[in-house]
């Protein structure tokens, strides 16, 4: 789907599968203090979702899962095997998402995040997100719950691109208007 050279070894961003669940669980279960399950991850595959996932050669280093809606995107989660954070993978997986949802037409992207996710908070501004508000007690953790931190991002879309969304849009209401 994409390759590109990544040091010595190549950087390759595909569909997720349920070949790859396993993999996806296991990272998951390294990077979220309240992990999906492997259920979860199965409904995604089932659904209407953007289910990607990242291999450096052939190890799965990298997964990201997204909704793509009308004029909306909604990042419900990202995560890199922790022996591969901080290398830039996390954001080339997010350029991708991002461009998945520009050429669908999609104008804006938004995500939570914990609180106490520092990290991810800095990842986000960094790529451009902002804080826009706050959902309270939105998440369990070891002592409760805690908020979540939503944050947004505007993409710049071609009116190409906007007038596919928009045909799109009344396709499906027709088709669903026929059922
Ligand atoms: C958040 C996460 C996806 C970032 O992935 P990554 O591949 O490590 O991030 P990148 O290497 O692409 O980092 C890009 C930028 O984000 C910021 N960033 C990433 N990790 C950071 C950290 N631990 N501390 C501070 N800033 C960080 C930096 O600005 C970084 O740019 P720089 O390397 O030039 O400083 C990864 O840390 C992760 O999987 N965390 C656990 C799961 C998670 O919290 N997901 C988000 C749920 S909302």
């Amino acid at each position: 789907m994409q390759k590109e050279k990544f040091g010595l070894k190549t950087l390759n961003i595909k569909r997720m599968t349920f070949e790859d669940l396993e993999d996806v669980y296991n990272i998951e279960k390294l990077s979220n203090p309240t992990p999906w399950s492997k259920t979860s991850f199965s409904d995604c595959l089932k659904g209407f979702y953007q289910n990607l996932i990242v291999t450096l050669d052939s190890e799965t280093v990298a997964f990201c899962i997204m909704t793509i809606n009308f004029t909306e995107s909604h990042l419900l989660n990202i995560s890199v095997h922790p022996d591969h954070r901080h290398k830039g993978i996390g954001e080339i997986l997010l350029e991708t998402s991002e461009k998945k949802s520009i050429n669908k037409g999609v104008s804006d992207i938004f995500l939570e995040v914990r609180e106490s996710n520092k990290n991810a908070i800095s990842f986000y501004k960094k790529n451009g997100y902002k804080y826009v508000g706050i959902r309270k007690n939105y998440y369990k953790n070891i002592s409760g719950r805690e908020d979540g931190l939503i944050f947004t991002k505007h993409l710049k879309i071609s009116k190409l691109n906007s007038l596919y969304n928009q045909m799109t849009y009344m396709i499906t209401s027709l088709l669903k208007i026929r059922n």
